[in-house]
């Protein structure tokens, strides 16, 4: 069912220094800051030759990592996404599973245009797991 790893998101403080940080010390490739509303962060996506890191910063009053954030303020690594062929049968195995996605149980928009699914971290290790349709 799981296909390529198609990011790695960390959680930071300050998605403008994070982004400096990974461009200037680090020489990656770093996009423009992108606000994701209906997810309630900004993001800024650093592109490495086999995969993507997602920087990301709470928007608005209920972001949805502001907690972590409040648990780690140095930032952290908040989740992962593995590409699935089909997302709804993605999700009907897993719930057939006993496994929990958050929301309504409906896919969104990620941040790539694609339809998304978040996994509850209880169930998968203590890892957020996004999975993204490829
Ligand atoms: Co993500």
């Amino acid at each position: 069912m799981l296909g390529r790893l198609n990011h790695v998101a960390l959680a930071v403080p300050d998605l403008v220094a994070a982004a400096t940080k990974y461009r200037e010390t680090l020489g990656a490739k770093v996009s423009a800051p992108q606000a994701l509303p209906e997810h309630g962060v900004t993001v800024v996506f650093v592109d490495l030759d086999n995969t993507r890191i997602e920087l990301l910063e709470p928007l608005g009053n209920a972001s949805p990592i502001a907690a972590f954030l409040e648990k780690n303020p140095a930032g952290g690594m908040h989740h992962v996404c593995y590409e699935v062929d089909d997302i709804i049968a993605a999700r009907n195995r897993l719930t057939a599973d006993g496994a929990r996605i958050l929301g309504d149980g409906e896919p969104k928009t990620g941040a790539h245009g694609k339809p998304v699914l978040f996994l509850h971290p209880k169930d998968f290790f203590g890892t957020l797991v996004e999975l993204e349709e490829a």
